[in-house]
């Protein structure tokens, strides 16, 4: 089966169940400084999740790209990557767990064909708060019961041999991981694990095989794949640490969409599916070395290289700050790996054909005009990969010459602010001389720098704003401005989709079907700028979320974990839900230009403002 087919399949299986399509958000969260990417599918579904009622109805399908950072250690054993498709279908207090798990049985073993006899499940079993999962132990017996196991030579599998229990590391799904560790308000609840079996030959029926060695379901030796999660999201975590029930039960199912694609194709390395290899054959291309020579050091590039196309197509530079510096972390690291495997130098031309193969793949799905996404995205690589490449050679020739007894946190930072090499790359360097670095002892001596000289990089290893300079704030306010004023001119349809304000400008994305004439990118600054010299207050006060929309501020990042909000009110001329910071007064800001208006994909525009005094902008 082809990625798109498999992916057509399972809309159309859940739309036949009465689900609705939604597309994909974006991988940068809009408007939520509580996390840099969107890193599972119920991240944008968070308020109706919560009880909002969701404007297409209880049933709900799509595949989320994703970006998951905390994996990256991961990539190179043919299963993790950072960057992920997750198909996902949710249930807003309508079906539960009978239907949940017997469709996603169904969708496996009948539309694409799974062997039941290679399927395992695995079921909450029970904490001090919440008990075993009776109820999902006694479906999947069922459901099990019902397949053939044609080598036994009876009717249907023993249930003992399939369903498994884990507790709450392992069977409990929250966004910020297990009951503990989940803040008051949030939501999660016990879920249930789908996982192939890539061992067939080490007799699976036998109910001794996780006796026999020390293997079993969530091990990881490579024999069994998670490919999918049904979480039953039914508990909120109150005050006092315990659990109250939500308005409605919940499903939020997740299925690794590479990896089930894999499991149809028997095939337990992902990377050798149509989703990469195409990444890969380029890679071999560019370097003369074939995968099997160094399958981890190509799996690290296709995956960073895949991840970056994604986060520069949506408008994600590279920088020291925030989502720009994991791009750029990303990049360098896959640089850095292109480098060890070529024999002479690399060039930034050597990763154009990777970034097209990327866009293939994903042709007609993300991205529409090849050519066109090729033209934006490739000279931002090539730029960051030409900014690394001068120093490149330099700094891994220091790190061969170095004795290991001198590789330490200061090293690494000499290596970083000299070299530009992210901590991550020293780290693995150091590794292969067997020196085992300790990202504390790098920060430390980041701050201990940083303390010293003050320097811009502030914000880097933290989530929030990151850099509070008074152009950047006096930015930040003109960025709700200028969200209010194009309401004015162009209508209330106008949604803020995306922004991001370095010291020289500040970016502002928002929907819109058309290109502004002059005369309305003209108008919209004149509003801007009319409204900093009537001088305006600007006001901010907490309040809950509720209240907040009640009194119309506006508010387009509802899953947030707070349930009280900040909102910033500039006079009676706009009112929005933001962290800050802001300047009191809109004089403050000085007057502003908007310097550049383009499209960024159908449907959505971009403007470019600067601060009037400085000399350019974006
Ligand atoms: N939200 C669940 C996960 O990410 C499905 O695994």
């Amino acid at each position: 089966m082809k990625a798109n087919q498999l992916r057509e399949k399972y809309f159309a299986f859940f739309e036949k169940k009465g689900h609705r399509r939604v597309p994909a958000a974006l991988l940068v969260p809009e408007n939520d400084p509580t996390t840099l990417f969107v890193s599972s599918g119920m991240q944008p579904m968070m308020p109706y999740l919560l009880g909002e009622k969701h404007p297409l109805g209880s049933r709900i399908v799509n595949s989320q790209p994703c970006i998951r950072t905390q994996d990256i250690k991961e990539v190179g054993d043919g299963r993790h990557t950072t960057f992920f498709e997750m198909l996902g279908n949710w249930s807003l207090g309508d079906y539960f767990k009978k239907e949940q798990l017997a469709w996603f049985f169904e969708f496996l073993t009948g539309e694409i064909g799974l062997d039941p006899a290679r399927l395992y499940v695995t079921v909450f079993a029970g904490n001090d708060q919440v008990q075993k999962d009776q109820e999902a132990i006694e479906i999947w017996q069922e459901l099990f019961k019902t397949k053939k196991a044609p080598r036994e030579g009876k009717e249907g599998f023993d249930p003992e041999v399939k369903v498994y229990l884990y507790g709450s590391k392992k069977n409990w799904w929250s966004r910020s991981g297990a009951p503990d560790q989940m803040p008051t308000g949030e939501p999660g609840g016990p879920d249930s694990e789908m996982f192939f079996d890539f061992g067939a030959d080490l007799g699976i029926h036998e109910r001794s095989i996780f006796a026999q060695n020390e293997c079993h379901l969530n091990c990881d030796c490579g024999r069994f794949l998670e490919i999918g999660n049904s979480v039953f999201m039914e508990y909120q975590k109150n005050q006092s640490g315990g659990f109250d029930k939500l308005p409605a039960r919940n499903i939020d199912f997740g299925g690794g969409f590479e990896r089930i694609l894999a499991s149809s194709w028997d095939q337990p390395d992902i990377f050798r599916t149509e989703l990469f290899y195409p990444i890969i054959g380029a890679i071999q291309k560019a370097t003369g070395v074939g995968y099997r020579q160094n399958p981890v050091f190509m799996q690290v590039i296709a995956d960073h290289l895949k991840a970056a196309v994604f986060l520069v197509d949506q408008g994600v530079e590279p920088s020291n700050k925030q989502q720009g510096y994991v791009l750029r972390r990303l990049l360098r690291r896959a640089v850095v790996k292109m480098q060890q495997l070529k024999k002479e130098k690399i060039s930034e031309t050597d990763f154009e054909p990777l970034c097209e193969a990327v866009l293939r793949i994903y042709q007609g799905i993300y991205f529409d005009d090849i050519a066109k996404r090729k033209k934006k995205i490739a000279p931002v690589i090539s730029q960051e990969v030409d900014r690394f490449n001068q120093n490149l050679i330099r700094g891994l020739r220091i790190v061969a010459e170095t004795v290991p007894e001198e590789i330490n946190g200061q090293f690494a930072f000499k290596l970083f602010s000299t070299y530009g090499f992210p901590f991550e790359v020293t780290r693995e360097l150091a590794l292969v001389k067997g020196i085992d670095l300790a990202r504390e002892a790098f920060e430390k001596e980041f701050k201990g720098h940083q303390a010293k000289s003050r320097t811009a990089a502030r914000g880097m290893f933290k989530g929030g704003l990151a850099d509070s300079s008074e152009r950047i704030v006096k930015l930040h306010t003109a960025t709700h401005l200028l969200h209010q004023a194009l309401r004015k001119v162009l209508g209330n349809h106008v949604r803020q989709v995306g922004s991001n304000i370095t010291a020289e400008r500040l970016r502002f994305d928002f929907t819109h079907p058309e290109k502004l004439t002059p005369k309305q990118v003209k108008e919209i600054q004149d509003i801007v700028n009319q409204t900093i010299d009537r001088g305006l207050e600007v006001k901010k006060e907490i309040m809950s979320l509720a209240e907040a929309e009640k009194c119309g501020a506006l508010a387009f990042f509802k899953e947030r974990y707070a349930r009280e909000v900040t909102v910033y009110s500039i006079g009676g001329f706009s009112r929005e839900v933001c962290a800050g910071p802001h300047v009191q007064n809109t004089r403050k800001v000085g007057h502003v230009e908007i310097t550049k208006e383009e499209s960024v994909g159908t449907g959505r525009r971009r403007l470019y403002m600067i601060l009037k005094e400085l000399p350019n902008g974006s």
